[in-house]
């Protein structure tokens, strides 16, 4: 069953409010640029993947919305959309990438065009990548799906699935192509603390998918591995550099030395938009660091002093020298052939 997780419906963005799951299965409607630019910021709308199109259907809602009569005007507005877009979140390239995208079709434009036709041309393509992506999804499964051996089991962490792309998802895809072949095999899911996309968020579709699947806590990963005979592990990224680092939720590094120790294969899989090749090696990707409250709370429940001082980094980077292989649309690389493409 694939969710929709976001969609374009009557000039507005509709999606799944990720924050209220496994609760509540809520969409939103959103009219509003500065109300989906709040969604992405508290996590409603979450995964590389799915940040990169919400981003580039907020630009299109930005040019619907526009009042401009000229193409400067249009090109104004959009310019101001885009910034604030832009400071959502920092560490998922893919939302760059498509902001990218969305300019670049419209600095195309010249002055003659017509305005009602070029917010057309806006739409398009963002309807595009959001299509672009629920392909790449089902190439990953397909290209992953063959690592995948009968009697596996696979450890995964935070959600890299069907809510966080438009599509099957990145690393999950590789387990829904899988079943879809017959093969046999369980998946272990971290909880992901703070914000508890594994047990929130990967437990729930994987459940309503039919995929034998475990929670585990986080601290549990380890002793998982060796008593519980973990065969390896898949994850999703943020953004991807040139020489194969990868940047994913916070506490995939960890799992990355585990899988090492254990000798176990650690694959990464994501589409080629989180691949980044401006930067150079993961010492240059921008990590976000979100409040104090996520730790000092579960829910509303206090769990530590109010004014402990936190470090809360959402995302970590995990060295290239630990990555197996990255599973893209177009192939499984292992990294050193990766670090060549
Ligand atoms: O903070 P989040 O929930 O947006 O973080 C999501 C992840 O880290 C995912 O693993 C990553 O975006 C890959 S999603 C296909």
């Amino acid at each position: 069953m694939l969710l929709e997780p976001i969609r374009w419906e009557k000039n507005s963005i509709v999606f799944i409010d990720q924050t209220e799951l496994p609760a509540k299965f809520r969409y939103i409607r959103c009219r509003e640029i500065d109300t989906l630019c709040s969604a992405i910021r508290k996590l409603k709308v979450r995964g590389a993947p799915l940040i990169g199109v919400a981003a580039a259907l907020g630009y299109a809602l930005a040019a619907i919305n526009s009042k401009a009569l000229t193409v400067a005007g249009l090109k104004k507005d959009l310019k101001s959309a885009a910034s604030k877009l832009a400071k959502t979140r920092p560490t998922a390239v893919n939302l760059f990438w498509a902001l990218d995208r969305m300019e670049k079709k419209l600095s195309h434009a010249s002055s003659n065009n017509n305005v009602k036709e070029l917010r057309k041309e806006i739409l398009k393509e963002a309807l595009c990548i959001l299509d672009e992506d629920r392909r790449m999804c089902r190439m990953i499964g397909k290209n992953g799906e063959r690592l995948i051996k009968n009697g596996d089991k696979v450890l995964t962490h935070c959600n890299a699935g069907m809510l966080a792309t438009a599509g099957y998802g990145t690393a999950l895809s590789v387990f829904y192509a899988a079943k879809k072949s017959g093969k046999k095999f369980k998946v272990y899911a971290d909880e992901t603390r703070p914000l508890m996309q594994g047990s929130r968020l990967t437990m729930w579709e994987l459940m309503k998918n039919g995929i034998d699947a475990t929670l585990i806590c986080d601290n549990m990963a380890a002793a998982t591995i060796r008593d519980r005979g973990i065969t390896k592990i898949i994850v999703g990224a943020d953004r991807i550099a040139r020489n194969g680092d990868a940047a994913n939720k916070i506490g995939t590094y960890a799992l990355a030395v585990l899988a090492r120790y254990h000798g176990i294969p650690f694959y990464v899989a994501a589409p080629s938009t989180t691949i980044d090749k401006n930067t150079r090696t993961g010492d240059d990707i921008p990590i976000e660091e979100r409040n104090k409250e996520e730790l000092i709370y579960v829910g509303s429940k206090q769990t530590a002093p109010k004014n402990s001082k936190v470090y809360n980094p959402a995302f970590d980077v995990t060295p290239a020298e630990l990555i197996t292989a990255i599973i893209t649309e177009t192939g499984v690389y292992d990294i050193k052939r990766f670090r060549r493409i």
